[in-house]
């Protein structure tokens, strides 16, 4: 069955469907028929509209969602400043610290868990392009936090949508809307706004972030792939409307509000929408689920085949961000390469590992918990050794990636990486290229010099034995 076996049960109830218009009442009668915002809506509630797009964008594209709460959300004291000399997620605007465009490819050990900070302080940029305040271009964050939020805490953020991607333990989330628990192989999306606070019902997470500052995702379009394949829409899973009935306690509402961190009070729970119905909203997605499509003859297709979601800027077929998974399957290509072909891209490549195991080398290789980047046109591509092995691979069908997730936040930006990102987490492997690439030897004979290329004779599984991820770094 495609779906992961997780040792955590789900506790909570969904609705299915991605981009669809969804509607969720926690008392029965707590939706208004027909008027969105009726002199008096049922049972005294408020409503309130929350739009993730401007009133007026296309149809198709239209994103908002209405609320029916106890109390409107602008009831609260004044937004504070918090940690304002320490906390700023500003790619841009970040005077204090260099951001480094550099042209060399990097790739990451992986990144320490942090048993001493909640969901909140967990967010470490590590790359990014843009500025939340014109809502152009997205961050790379690695979060690991050790702690719940506190318990009338709850956080939002103004500045895009938080693609999370779990690497290690459970996160139950609480939103406005309703319950999420996002397991390891599960990602979840929350938009701009929404607020939600974060219980650690297993100890220590790990994992990664795409903040998206502009637009919101969506399914890739199909072409001749037809009306199925990739990611399903029915398999996205949208909370159902849950609500706390507390007008007394003080709450504290945090917002990440241009990088840099608020906070305000307000004496009643933002968890408070008894009903709502719209298309903002948080979903999740089991990786699992993916229908993933390949070559069924020779080469390889461009690992755009193994988008999930893609968020997509004004040129077309161009992507802001696209989020690409690679899952377990099957190679089975005839007189192929096997493993990715060497390439230099316009396009920026982040990559991570949630599970699974790479031919890592002592001290280094691409491991769970790690990353790669390979910035706009830096050169990549199989290492030296994989190139060599897999030259030289009897090409029998070979299931490849078993037990292993990686995935690819891609973006037509040119991305900067952060001091915390090149220096102050002090995962980067300095031996990276030289040990993959600089390496390699010339295989180029000229016809007529003796042996004409293909070295090496045929290696069993010596590609995609199972334990090999394969990845595009
Ligand atoms: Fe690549």
């Amino acid at each position: 069955m495609p779906s992961s076996q997780f040792a955590q049960k789900e506790k909570y109830q969904y609705k299915n469907g991605f981009n669809s218009y969804h509607e969720s009442e926690a008392i029965p009668g707590a939706l208004p028929v027909g008027a969105n915002s009726p002199q008096n809506p049922p049972f005294g509630l408020y409503a309130e509209k929350l739009s993730g797009t401007a009133f007026t964008a296309p149809r198709h594209q239209n994103q908002q969602t209405w609320l029916y709460r106890i109390l409107p959300s602008c009831g609260h004291s004044n937004f504070e400043p918090r940690e304002s000399s320490t906390y700023n997620t500003n790619p841009e605007n970040k005077p204090y610290e260099k951001i480094h465009h550099i042209p060399n490819q990097l790739r990451w050990d992986p990144f320490d868990l942090d048993d001493s900070v909640d969901w909140v302080h967990s967010l470490h940029l590590v790359a990014g392009a843009g500025d939340p305040t014109t809502k152009q271009g997205l961050g790379i964050f690695i979060y690991a936090a050790g702690s719940s939020m506190a318990p009338n805490e709850a956080f939002s953020s103004s500045d895009g949508d938080f693609l999370i991607v779990p690497q290690h333990g459970i996160l139950d989330i609480r939103t406005e809307l309703g319950n999420l628990l996002v397991r390891p192989n599960e990602i979840c999306v929350i938009p701009r706004g929404i607020k939600y606070r974060v219980e650690l019902p297993s100890g220590p997470v790990r994992g990664y972030i795409l903040e998206l500052y502009q637009g919101h995702f969506t399914l890739p379009d199909l072409g001749p792939i037809g009306s199925n394949g990739l990611a399903n829409a029915r398999d996205f899973q949208v909370p159902v409307a849950d609500f706390q009935e507390d007008t007394s306690s003080s709450w504290t509402i945090l917002c990440k509000f241009a990088g840099h961190l608020f906070a305000a009070k307000q004496a009643h729970s933002p968890f408070d929408v008894v009903a709502w119905h719209g298309t903002y909203h948080p979903y999740k997605y089991d990786l699992a689920r993916f229908n993933t499509l390949g070559s069924v003859s020779y080469d390889h297709p461009d690992p755009s085949i193994y988008t999930v979601l893609t968020a997509p800027s004004s040129v077309p077929g161009t992507a802001v961000a696209d989020f690409v998974i690679f899952p377990p399957r099957w190679l089975v290509a005839e007189d192929t390469f096997r493993p990715p072909w060497y390439h230099r891209n316009t396009m920026s490549e982040f990559m991570g590992l949630i599970h699974g195991e790479y031919d890592a080398k002592t001290g280094g290789g691409f491991q769970p918990a790690g990353a790669s980047l390979h910035n706009v046109m830096a050169g990549h591509g199989p290492d030296a050794a994989t190139h060599e092995r897999a030259s030289g691979a009897e090409l029998k069908p070979m299931k490849v990636g078993e037990g292993s997730m990686a995935f690819m936040f891609e973006s037509c930006l040119m991305v900067g990486v952060t001091e915390w990102g090149l220096r102050r987490c002090e995962k980067v492997q300095e031996g990276y290229n030289k040990e993959s690439w600089e390496v390699l030897k010339p295989r180029f004979r000229r016809p007529g010099a003796g042996s004409e290329g293909g070295e090496g004779g045929k290696v069993e599984g010596g590609i995609g034995d199972g334990k090999q991820v394969p990845h595009w770094t």
